[in-house]
């Protein structure tokens, strides 16, 4: 009996959990020591190396060099057959240790999903894990078992190309995005099949490059950075994203890629990161433009002091590493401390037991890329909740299905432009166009017509840049009079006009940023010549950043953003055309009412001189020349019906460790089912520090039949109140706090309470 008790009292003092977590991180300890020790520094700097094939690093090369064991990780190679013969060498090499096999899994794999900004759109978060679970299975039934994914850079600037990448331009929606697609992708357990480790990126800042300008500097205070640019990647770090990958920018001054403050300070010691932290492509060699480091070798010798443990795309680590440990400037701790993150992560994945885990099928080319491999169905959902309705004037959407229907623009019936940067493994002929998704909706095809009517752009320079690699872009020929003409025929006959303009999804990439965002003279000339016609005119935009509208606003009848879809973006429009669903997007970031206003974002702070009424707003902080406000604000998106938004507070009083709840009863008073996306924004109304007008700290879906009333709770809690005081604690500070709720971010549906000292 005493026995059983003594028993009963030990396994409550250690739960099993923790029994089995200590033996596996002892057998993981001893089994890396010993590793380790058998290693030889060569292979020590193989398990950094990331490669890929391509340029003078040919198959063979590759190959030899993994089974002389100096290659730790490829990626860019998603043919299963090849993956498989990589791993094979790689279990050849002295120590047989197994390679880590990535690719950059950013919106969907073969199945192509929205670009991330689009995803956000949903304020969804089952649609956002829809769609990082769906990448992930696909991208690991391929093989595959690292990404370069999620990317979490706040992004407030749309000059920058990359913020196509991103979740948009609040810490918040980005994080709850980040958090999610680590849990989707990597999942709780490494070895699960269907797991794809995530690295979070790029680290940190990258989305505030000065300008707009891809690859510029970014500078910031260190309040700015804690209290809104750092929080996402934090975010995915405590979700358990085992990699991270650092930013080519430099950060006040030093290249994230040299900087021990952050890859050390703070990425290990003050968030106690203990997975692997990866460079990104060329980074390395990059530190000697940047004026940190005067040749290849110091350059390898500033990363990896700065806490660099992977080198991706290496080109030095090799010859240069071994020879600084010989002089001593490097130590073998630091290089085995480094070795030791890759091995650990390599050993949770499982990859010594399971190295071919799903390399088991040697899926031919056609069968990898086969239409019945994609997951459309989901990939329609996430598409259509990913569109935002911006106008609709009259009523004019949704459209009946046997209407005349003139669908015209350079965007119409282009798959190329379907799918939206970052999408190497999906394919193009597999997308569907919204010509065709028009088409395929309605009752009589023949009622749907279709004209090009303008290339994207009169600039030859511009087809120039996107052509560069590859052929991206057509430029037809003929005069811009015949094509518009054609368009205005075709306009004339039918009883509403959808123009599908906007952007080539090159000009919305990695090194795309635009000084310019308005739409080209060649498409507003398109829009003026169908608004010209008098026909009812919906215009769809086709895009990977917030563009300057204005006058497409004023002209066009209805408008609606739909970023770049993905695979299934065709049929997911025409669903919202013709109200099969309807619209719930919100916007991710603000759209700016022109480039002048940049940075324009909701959440920014007060001044000692907010903006007036009285005498044209002299001497407080406006323009003369323009509205403070965007065009469209962050949050914001239209649906077929309305809906009000009424809400109470549980107190309006909150001690030091209690909570108010906030329930807030919504309306549907339209004729129309849908969704409203409730959102909660709280204000610190006096503190040490200036804070923001206005932070999102919460938001909850609802959908509702016509005249029905629902509710959605939040629950504020003294953690959400906290913020980088005076002192740079993170405190919350008792006083006065305003409470808004409403369907975007320009809500002044205000209540507020107070937080207690006790
Ligand atoms: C460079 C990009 O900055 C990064 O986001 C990407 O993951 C790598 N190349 C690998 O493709």
């Amino acid at each position: 009996m005493m026995k059983k008790i003594i028993l009963v009292l030990f396994f409550l003092a250690f739960p099993i959990s923790s029994f089995a977590e200590n033996a596996n991180s002892e057998d993981k300890k001893a089994f890396i020591d010993d590793l380790l020790s058998k290693m030889t520094i060569t292979e020590k700097v193989g398990q950094l190396r990331l490669v890929s094939v391509g340029g003078n690093l040919t198959l063979d090369k590759v190959l030899d060099q993994i089974e002389a064991g100096e290659i730790g990780g490829i990626f860019n190679t998603v043919v299963e057959p090849d993956l498989s013969n990589m791993q094979d060498r790689a279990l050849k090499s002295p120590n047989k240790i197994p390679l880590f096999l990535g690719f950059d899994v950013i919106h969907g794999h073969r199945t192509v999903f929205p670009i991330n900004l689009g995803i956000a759109s949903t304020w969804d978060r089952n649609a956002i894990g829809k769609a990082a679970q769906v990448s992930a299975d696909e991208a690991t039934s391929d093989g595959l078992n690292i990404t370069w994914s999620p990317m979490v850079d706040i992004t407030r600037d749309p000059r920058w190309g990359r913020v196509s990448e991103g979740f948009g331009e609040d810490p918040y929606l980005t994080s709850e995005a980040g958090r999610i697609f680590v849990k989707n992708m990597q999942k709780q357990i490494l070895t699960d099949n269907k797991s794809l480790v995530t690295t979070v990126k790029h680290f940190a800042l990258y989305g505030a490059v000065e300008a707009g300008r891809e690859y510029n500097s970014t500078d910031m205070s260190e309040r700015k950075m804690f209290q809104e640019y750092l929080v996402p990647y934090k975010a995915a770090i405590d979700a358990g994203s085992r990699a991270v990958m650092v930013s080519l920018a430099s950060v006040n001054g030093i290249p994230a890629t040299a900087n021990h403050w952050l890859l050390t300070d703070v990425l290990r010691h003050q968030w106690h990161f203990d997975g692997v932290v990866i460079s990104d492509h060329g980074a390395i060699r990059e530190l000697i433009n940047h004026g940190v480091a005067s040749d290849p070798k110091d350059a390898v010798r500033v990363a990896i002091k700065a806490g660099i443990d992977v080198s991706m795309n290496d080109e030095y680590f090799l010859k240069y590493i071994p020879e600084l440990i010989n002089e001593g400037v490097l130590t073998d701790d630091e290089i085995n401390q480094a070795c030791r993150h890759v091995l650990e992560l390599k050993y949770d994945m499982g990859l010594f037991t399971n190295p071919h885990r799903n390399l088991d099928r040697q899926l031919d080319i056609d069968t990898m890329f086969a239409n019945n491999r994609l997951h459309r169905e989901e990939a329609r959902d996430v598409a259509r909740r990913s569109i935002v309705l911006l106008k609709n004037k009259n009523k004019v959407l949704p459209l009946a299905k046997n209407q005349k229907i003139a669908v015209i623009g350079p965007l119409a019936d282009s798959k190329r432009d379907m799918l939206g940067s970052w999408s190497g493994a999906g394919r193009v002929n597999l997308a569907v166009t919204p010509l065709e998704g028009i088409q395929k909706a309605v009752k009589n095809p023949n009622l749907v017509s279709y004209a090009f009517g303008a290339n994207l752009s009169d600039d030859q320079q511009l087809y120039k840049f996107l052509n560069l690699y590859d052929m991206t872009a057509k430029y037809d020929e003929r005069p811009a009079d015949t094509m518009i003409a054609e368009a205005v025929k075709q306009a004339n006959k039918a009883d509403v006009v959808v123009a599908f303009v906007g952007e080539a999804e090159g000009m919305a990439h990695e090194s795309s940023s635009r000084t310019d965002l308005s739409l080209p003279a060649s498409q507003k000339r398109l829009i003026k010549a169908l608004k010209a016609t008098g026909k009812p005119l919906v215009i769809a935009l086709m895009n990977g950043r917030p563009l300057t509208l204005t006058e497409e606003f004023e002209q066009v009848d209805a408008m609606l953003e739909t970023w770049f879809l993905g695979t299934e973006g065709g049929n997911a429009i025409a669903d919202v055309l013709f109200g099969d669903y309807n619209p719930s997007g919100k916007l991710a970031m603000s759209f700016p009412m022109s480039v002048g206003q940049i940075p324009v974002y909701y959440s920014h702070l007060n001044t000692g001189r907010p903006k007036g009424t009285v005498n044209m707003g002299k001497y407080t902080t406006s323009y003369f020349d323009s509205p403070n406000e965007p065009l469209f604000p962050f949050g914001f998106g239209l649906s077929y019906t309305n809906f009000t938004i009424n809400y109470s507070l549980s107190s309006n009083e909150m001690t030091k460790n209690g909570e108010i709840v906030v329930t807030a009863t919504v309306e549907n008073i339209g004729d129309k089912q849908g969704t409203q996306t409730v959102q909660l924004y709280l204000q610190d109304v006096t503190a040490t520090v200036s804070r923001p007008v206005k932070e999102l700290m919460g938001f909850e879906n609802i959908n509702l039949k016509p005249h029905e009333k629902g509710e959605v709770k939040f629950v504020i809690k003294p953690e959400m109140l906290k913020f980088w005081n005076d002192k740079m604690q993170y405190v919350a500070e008792p006083g006065k706090f305003n409470v808004f709720v409403g369907s975007d971010s320009t809500t002044q549906n205000k209540q507020s309470f107070t937080l207690l000292d006790k």
